[in-house]
């Protein structure tokens, strides 16, 4: 619910179990005097921080009393006005004048979200949009607050409008700032490295900042666009904890500010760093969106807000809850080296095990047998593939399968076809030499002619052929942000505009091709981020496919993604990344706790492995919804202990999946205990496995015995509750 008390001139937005009030102070200075728990519509001007002097903190010329943007909680952190924490917005004019002072000028209440043009955009909600105007600029800022009233998310982000005749340079536009009362708090984020994305890693914060983010055009696998703060006490279960997600892909940021009276400040959005942004007359800057989440109830209850939140606004409607296809994919079955005959053997394999889509990753176009050639030529090798891909895509569907096919649109190799004709095509300038990444380019995305072609390119492929499935990859980062089609004076835009191209291209594919599956990737789970998960029902997760590094990788994602937006897939061992060898029944336990799939050579798997491939798949149609729509609840944390176990819970309590690992097999390591979490107490569940009937509390509070493991061995509960109990 928004409601605005005209008379103390307050907002109060009310979410499922959180509250937020705005004041607009009588200069008309918009301060955020509460987020957190549920409160009513109190007059809270008792909060007024003018009633709190502070030296050296200096008071605006337009107040009467004794007021300070030094202290007051801000809704857009201003520059040059005494707010001396890290500002939202910075402005040049013409004169080169920087300062800013926003004041409140009018607000609307509208359904749904505000309209962000080409940006991903959470659906649905009720969205209150507050003008602000700079006294000191002829720019306006409008502040979105989208709230859904079943949900502990809170969506926002700024839009800045140039109401002057002459132009404006922004060289920082964030999303978003809120000022949290003073208090004892840790900063938990999702650091990593390529094959070892979304590492949680919690610390105090402490006076200063806590600043994270990416610079490589990409929201990256060294650190992921997700930031929770938490109350010194807060834990899995138990504490208040704040989420911060953007649904963004290209360069961000997102800082945590502890400031001199202990209250804390965080922000962010864009990178700033190499960013400027010319706003001419009349223009307007759109800023991704960031989803707030408030929990009282530990990390476990904003993960599992995230999710719903997720899954019920953001993953693309009409694939978030249909069953996902059960996919192999042949990069580490055969890597470049494949052929007709191996690619139909592999369709040959999977369908009777009950895979429904054979995926063809990499080397089918140009003359790509490694990976120094032929990213942009966009047409099937004939001679790789005799016959082109018609005569695979038969040859699945006589087995009742369908084709998947990968694509990394955005790069170009320097051996190319593509390269030869438009060396001015990649990023940076054409006459000096630029940096390789996997001895590749990226491609400008910002140029029309550049998202035409690729567009030309990938609609021949799909609109020839019978293709279910895109996997859309992108494995390099960027360095030389220089666009040759760009003026000077724009070309700190440079970043964003590439991202805004990937954004458009896809929407465009997406529209022409509505019945097409796309899975996002960027070398495993580099872009694994709320904006890609607009587009992208699910990514994959890691490149890492050992699946105790898997098992480390989804625990960390599931702070802020779903299990459902996991990709994760069965592959062979000694496991291609670690070198580890891990049962292969564990292999299939930690591949179903997301978008299951196979990633090996099925003709060298054992019979007996087969049969293990089959069971796994029946066992994930039984359990896909609870995948896709469940409630996950962390028992066991790998990062702390010997143990893994998580287990996903259905919305009425029924049903729950329980997956764990062992890590070690340890002597004697027979009277430990896995304590399982949200089940109803007074209602009585089946084990099935254990043949064991137990009340949900003696579930909860005495546990079940950890099964005898060998390392890495894994266990699989399914709990169903009785009936008339
Ligand atoms: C990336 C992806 C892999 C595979 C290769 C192909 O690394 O993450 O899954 O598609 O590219 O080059």
């Amino acid at each position: 619910m928004i409601v605005y008390d005209q008379t103390t001139r307050t907002f109060f937005l009310h979410g499922k179990s959180f509250s937020c009030a705005l004041w607009v102070h009588p200069a008309g200075y918009l301060v955020g005097l509460h987020f957190g728990g549920p409160i009513g519509g109190d007059d809270l001007r008792y909060f007024d921080p003018s009633a709190r002097e502070l030296s050296f903190s200096p008071i605006p010329p337009d107040v009467d009393s004794y007021f300070s943007l030094d202290v007051a909680g801000s809704e857009y952190g201003s520059f040059g006005q005494g707010d001396f924490r890290t500002p939202s917005v910075l402005l040049v004019r013409e004169n080169g004048e920087r300062a800013s002072r926003f004041h409140y000028v009018s607000h609307t209440i509208c359904d749904g979200a505000p309209d962000l043009g080409v940006l991903p955009s959470a659906r649905g909600g009720k969205t209150l949009s507050i003008t602000l105007k700079d006294v000191l600029s002829e720019a306006e800022i409008v502040l979105n607050y989208t709230l859904y009233e079943d949900s502990d998310v809170l969506v926002r982000n700024a839009e800045i409008v140039n109401r002057g005749s002459s132009p404006m340079r922004l060289l920082r536009a964030e999303s978003f700032c809120l000022d949290l009362a003073a208090g004892e708090y840790d900063v938990l984020r999702l650091h990593g490295r390529h094959n070892m994305e979304r590492m949680p890693e919690r610390t105090p914060l402490g006076h200063g900042s806590v600043k994270i983010g990416s610079a490589r055009g990409a929201s990256s696998h060294q650190m992921n666009p997700f930031l929770v703060l938490l109350e010194r006490g807060a834990g899995e279960d138990a504490g208040v904890c704040v989420g911060f997600e953007l649904l963004y892909s290209g360069s961000w940021m997102l800082e945590a500010e502890e400031t001199q009276t202990g209250a804390v400040r965080v922000s962010g959005g864009i990178n700033d760093l190499g960013f400027s942004w010319l706003l001419g007359a009349s223009e307007k800057f759109i800023t991704p969106q960031v989803a707030i989440c408030y929990s009282a109830h530990g990390l476990g209850e904003m993960s599992r807000s995230y999710a719903d939140f997720l899954r019920g606004h953001v993953l693309p409607e009409n694939r978030v809850y249909a069953p996902r296809p059960v996919l192999v994919n042949n990069w580490e079955a055969t890597y470049f080296d494949f052929d007709r005959e191996k690619l139909c053997a592999l369709a040959d394999e999977a369908a009777p095990l009950g895979i429904d889509t054979l995926v063809l990753d990499d080397g089918w176009f140009g003359g790509r047998n490694d990976d120094l050639t032929s990213l942009g030529d966009w047409f099937v090798n004939e001679k790789k593939l005799v016959g082109g891909l018609g005569p695979v895509i038969e040859h699945c569907k006589k087995r009742g399968m369908k084709f998947g096919i990968w694509f990394e649109p955005e790069m170009i190799s320097e051996d190319s076809a593509l390269y030869r004709a438009h060396p001015d095509w990649a990023i940076g300038r054409a006459d000096v030499p630029r940096c390789k990444s996997r001895h590749q380019y990226v491609l400008d995305m910002t140029r029309e002619e550049v998202t035409d072609y690729l567009f030309a390119r990938m609609s021949d492929i799909l609109s020839r052929h019978e293709i279910s499935y895109v996997k859309w990859d992108m494995n390099r980062h960027i360095t030389e942000f220089y666009s040759a089609s760009l003026p000077a004076e724009r070309q700190g835009e440079f970043a964003h505009r590439y991202i805004l191209g990937v954004y458009r291209l896809i929407r465009r594919l997406q529209a022409a091709f509505p019945d097409v599956f796309f899975e996002g990737c960027s070398g495993g789970g580099g872009r694994f981020d709320g904006g890609m998960l607009c587009f992208f029902p699910q990514f994959w997760t890691s490149d890492d496919t050992d699946a105790y590094e898997r098992a480390k990788i989804q625990w960390g994602t599931s702070y802020g993604y779903p299990l459902s937006a996991m990709s994760c897939h069965v592959s062979a061992c000694p496991n291609h990344q670690t070198g580890r060898t891990v049962p292969f029944s564990a292999r299939g336990a930690i591949a179903s706790l997301g978008a299951t799939g196979y990633e090996l050579d099925l003709g060298r798997l054992s019979a007996e492995e087969k049969a293990q491939v089959k069971e796994q798949i029946a066992n994930y149609h039984e359990i896909e919804q609870l995948i896709l729509r469940g409630d996950l609840y962390r028992i066991a944390d790998p990062y702390q202990g010997n143990l893994f176990c998580v287990a996903v819970m259905s919305k009425d309590k029924t049903r729950a999946y329980v997956v764990g690992m062992r890590i070690h097999a340890l002597p004697g390591d027979f009277d430990r205990r896995i304590r399982l979490k949200g089940l109803r107490c007074e209602q009585t569940y089946t084990v099935e496995e254990l043949g064991l009937t137990l009340r949900g509390d003696t579930l909860m509070n005495a546990g079940l015995l950890l099964p005898r493991l060998p390392d890495f061995g894994s266990w699989v509960w399914h709990l169903s509750a009785k009936k008339n109990s």
